[in-house]
């Protein structure tokens, strides 16, 4: 199994969502969160305002899947989370030890 934590830019959520459920993924984690990368102290834009701020709000994104499906997680999210513009994230790929579904007990692959 493989552990995906992607940022991206919070408007492009639903359309990532979609595009995971295309492919087969079953589960995922958002958290709200604010970062910079290399752009650190420059401006960026969100929703229509200009950000000079060293943070900027973005989403965080986190998937546990097969490692089978993990290669084209990590390309679906990055054709559906890019406008082309600074800001538009970063996608971690991670290896997954173990994963227990708590209401049945079930682990591995098999509790995803
Ligand atoms: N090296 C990194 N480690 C952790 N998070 C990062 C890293 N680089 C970028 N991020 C996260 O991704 C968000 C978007 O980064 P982005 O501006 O697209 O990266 P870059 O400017 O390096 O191309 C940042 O706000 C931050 O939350
Ligand atoms: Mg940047």
């Amino acid at each position: 199994m493989k552990y995906i934590i992607a940022v991206i830019k919070p408007h492009k959520l639903e359309e990532v969502r979609e595009a995971l459920g295309g492919i087969g993924v079953q589960g995922i984690t958002v958290t709200e969160v604010k970062g910079h990368g290399r752009q650190r102290g420059h401006t960026e834009f969100y929703r229509g305002a200009e950000y000079t701020v060293s943070f900027v709000p973005k989403l965080k994104l986190e998937i546990a899947v097969d490692s089978a499906l993990a290669d084209r997680a990590v390309e679906t999210i990055q054709a559906s989370a890019q406008t082309g513009q600074i800001g538009d994230g970063k996608i971690f790929l991670l290896p997954l030890e173990q994963a227990t579904r708590i209401r049945t007990g079930e682990t591995g692959p098999g509790a995803l």
